[in-house]
This record gives C-alpha cells, structure tokens and sequence, in this order.
C-alpha cells in the first residue's frame, strides 16, 4: 500500500480535483473508506452520533484519542486528522500544543483540527511554527452552538465580511486547510478564490477545494435528523433494522440457528 497522504499533499491539491473526505470513528469503517479518502476526519461530533451526546461540548480528548486510536488501525492511504474536542485549546497557544500534541502522539494522526477563525490565528501559528500541521474551521463551529444561539447558516448579509476576514487569517497564519460549514454557496466560492489553501465544504458550495460529510449522515446510520446539506447515500439505519427484525422473528420461530450454524458432535472430513 502507499503511504499515507501527508497535510503538504492535502495543502498541494489547492485548485485540482477535489478532496474527497468524511468522518470516521471506528476500525471497520475506515479500512472501507480509506482508499477512497484524501483525509479522514476523527470529528468530535462522535459525541452525537456515536455517544447520542446532544452537542459536541461533552466531548473529551479521552474519547478523541480511543476513536483516533481505532481509525488509524484501519488506515494505510488516507491522511487522518483529528479534531480538537471543546475546552482543549481555547485557553491559548499553550494549552493547545500540549493537547493536540498528546492528540498527535498518542493516536498517529498526521493533523488536527480546530474551530475558529481570526480569534484561533495566533494559536494556529504557535501550532503550525512547532510541528503540529492544523486545519481550521470556520463558518458555523458547533462548539459554540451556545454563542451562535442555534446551528444557523452563518456569513449571510453583513456576516460575510467577517468570514472571509476569518478564512484570511488562518491562513495567513498556517493552517494547510479550512473547513467552511453551512456558509452561502456564493461566499464559499469567494473564499475558495481568495485563500491559498484548500477550502472544505459541508453545506458550502461545488466549488470548494473539497468536501466533507459525516459519514453516518450519509450512509442513512444517523436518522434522528438530516441537515439540508446532507445527501443520503444509502439509507442503512433502516437496512439494519429490517435485517434486525427478521432476526427477531426467526429466533422465536426456532429457525435460527439453522443446521448450518450448529456443531455436530464429530469433526467430519475435516470441517470445523
Ligand atoms: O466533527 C465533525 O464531524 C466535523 C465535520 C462536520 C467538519 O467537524
Ligand atoms: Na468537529
């Protein structure tokens, strides 16, 4: 297998063919995306769809560094970033390279992320300038769903200026990417033709240097509800429990385990 894509490769793709990435959280879901991923993204909104937390605000560096852990076990190809759960790196620049150092060490990945724009810059670059290669996020940053009031569309009207001002600034300060969340298409385009890095889309635009879903709302897994930017690829939350139902009905019909499933009491022509 190739080895894996670093944050320069992903930094170098700034204007090719678009970056293809999701969410991942466990083994077995990263060893089916990775040879079709630029970079996986270990996000903190494991804590909702995995850990049914109700925001990403419960999520702690422990949790991020047990997922980590079990993506990099199923990776060979893609390039794994891991985010910066809530409260690990707002202080300052200090606390941050302490954790996304741990973040770092203790998982393999390549790369972390946080949430912020302007406000994030100095710490990006404290970061960036001690080995740690960062992509930012800006746009709608679930972290702070309570300042925001809600998960909103962000940048519309007299909020784009601010967003774009966002963009420039981390990457002024170092950041190989950002990742730009629920922004007006028209901005996102604007902002993919001012930076030099690679832009990230969820609920931005076609146009950005990549895209970015989690990968439970796009395979169907996570029903509660779908953001208008999501497309469903598949719909296995349903699959699942259809398959899960027939299973019910043939264990209380005695038709599972069939012959098939059961030991006999010798071992014959060398089955097992
Ligand atoms: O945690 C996450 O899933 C994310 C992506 C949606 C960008 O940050
Ligand atoms: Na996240």
């Amino acid at each position: 297998s190739s080895p894996a894509l670093t944050a320069g490769d992903i930094r170098a793709r700034k204007g090719g063919t678009p970056l293809v990435s999701l969410t991942c959280y466990t083994t077995p879901m990263a060893r089916v995306m990775d040879t079709h991923c630029d970079f996986v993204l270990v996000g903190d909104s494991v804590g909702m769809v995995l850990h049914g937390l109700p925001s990403t605000l419960g999520v702690t560096m422990e949790m991020m560094i047990l997922h980590g852990q079990a993506v990099a076990r199923g990776l060979t190809h893609a390039l794994m970033v891991v985010d910066m759960p809530f409260a690990s790196y707002e202080e300052g620049p200090q606390q941050a390279f302490r954790n996304a150092a741990r973040l770092m060490a203790e998982t393999g990945a390549g790369a972390v992320k946080l949430e912020g724009g302007l406000h994030m810059a100095e710490t990006i670059a404290f970061l960036t300038a001690r080995g740690i290669p960062v992509m930012a996020h800006i746009g709608l940053t679930p972290q702070s769903v309570n300042t925001l009031g809600g998960y909103k569309v962000q940048g519309r009207d007299d909020q784009a200026a601010a967003v774009l001002a966002d963009a420039r600034a981390v990457a002024e300060a170092g950041a190989f990417a950002v990742v730009l969340e629920k922004i007006p298409a028209s901005l996102a385009d604007r902002i993919t033709a001012e930076v030099p890095i690679p832009t990230i889309g969820i609920g931005a635009s076609a146009g950005c240097d990549g895209q970015v879903l989690v990968v439970d709302d796009m395979l169907g897994l996570f029903a509660e509800f779908k953001p208008k930017f999501v497309k469903r690829y598949a719909d296995l939350a349903q699959r699942a429990e259809a398959a899960i139902a027939e299973y019910a009905s043939d264990v209380r019909a005695r038709s599972f385990p069939g012959p098939e499933h059961v030991f006999a009491d010798q071992v014959k022509g060398g089955s097992k």
